[in-house]
């Protein structure tokens, strides 16, 4: 009997960047995405003699294995069901590039589980499972713009859908400018966060911004979306720099691409950016101008990828 399930990746527009609770991974600030359809992750499980876990069909280091088993063991535990399991993901996104990988992956890891088990969980539910294995995957079970509420406790910290299929003219194009493997993975990075001096500004930014961002959605204001966002972002990134000791997740390219958008912007062709735990910038842009943008920066940079996404859908069960 094998259960696989399918999650689409989300990318946040107001961060996750700070935790209250490293082992509930609740978080100290609410935040906002919107689910992609362009990348998304399968996971399946099925009943087997050992524990395995294979990502892309390899294999994976101990770091990630551990994840996954640790993860599994705690699902387990709290409902009380046993058993060694085979588990397969495929990652249709960049593994731990700043792609948010763990958004899709640990929602389609909660999602087969609870379908594995037989398990009859509602999607806020869900979420706050999906929360347990990455914070940012609780937000993959819904999908257009889905809010995650940091609440205060397991129960209380989950996400909902905003809105689920949103009429609005809105691209983010995945610029993958390095896809290896970060070496300050988005757990370890948002730990040492706390260390800067402006954290504490951080956090009391976030009622205002997503706020602002909520307001931005429901009117349709693509320009206050992309202000708000690209604001939000640096603002993470800025506390990344003066932590003690700083950090960053910016490379070279990274600067170039953000000069890029700035420069378009001025020319008239109306984008932004967003940026998370890694070197790769997201433009968010709309339909009339994706040509011109993917144009320049296939210019600008050598062997760029540019992915085109959209809007995705909330978690689905293949099997
Ligand atoms: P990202 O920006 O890609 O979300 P993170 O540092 O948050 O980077 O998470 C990357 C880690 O998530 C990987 O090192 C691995 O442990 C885990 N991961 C990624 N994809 C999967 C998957 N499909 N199944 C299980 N774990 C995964
Ligand atoms: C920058 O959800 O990957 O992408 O909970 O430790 O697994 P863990 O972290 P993760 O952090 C995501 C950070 C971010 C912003 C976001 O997605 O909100
Ligand atoms: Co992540």
């Amino acid at each position: 009997m094998k259960k696989t399930a399918r999650a689409h990746t989300n990318i946040a527009l107001i961060k996750y960047w700070g935790k209250a609770d490293a082992k509930l991974r609740l978080p100290l600030m609410s935040s906002l995405s919107m689910t992609l359809d362009a990348f998304y992750t399968d996971t399946s499980i099925e009943e087997s003699e050992n524990m395995e876990f294979y990502l892309n069909d390899k294999k994976q280091d101990e770091v990630a294995t551990k994840r996954v088993f640790k993860y599994i063991d705690t699902l387990q535990h709290k409902f009380g069901v046993s058993g060694n399991l085979t588990i397969h993901s495929t990652n249709h996104v960049p593994t731990a590039a700043g792609l948010a990988s763990s958004s899709s992956a640990f929602a389609a890891l909660a999602g087969a589980f609870t379908r594995f088990y037989d398990l009859n969980v509602d999607n806020q539910e869900l979420s706050r499972l999906a929360r347990i294995g990455s914070g940012s995957a609780s937000r993959s079970i819904f999908g257009g713009f889905a809010i995650w509420q940091k609440g205060h406790d397991d129960e209380s910290s989950y996400a909902y859908a905003l809105d689920e299929h949103p009429n609005m003219d809105l691209y983010l194009l995945a610029v993958e400018l390095n896809s290896h493997k970060k070496k300050i993975s988005s757990t370890m990075g948002m730990k040492d966060a706390q260390s800067s001096p402006f954290f504490e500004s951080w956090l009391k930014r976030n009622d205002f911004e997503l706020s602002e961002m909520i307001d931005a959605i429901k009117n349709n204001n693509f320009t206050k979306l992309g202000e708000i966002a690209e604001l939000n972002a640096s603002e993470m990134h800025a506390i990344n720099l003066t932590a003690q000791p700083g950090f960053t997740y910016f490379e070279p390219d990274t600067i170039h691409a953000i000069k890029l958008v700035e420069d378009l912007r001025k020319r008239g062709i109306e984008c932004y950016y967003t940026i998370d735990a890694g070197p790769n910038i997201k433009i968010l842009t709309q339909l009339r101008n994706i040509k011109e943008i993917k144009k320049i920066f296939e210019s600008e940079f050598n062997n760029v990828n540019i992915i085109k996404a959209s809007f995705g859908p909330g978690i689905s069960y293949l099997d």
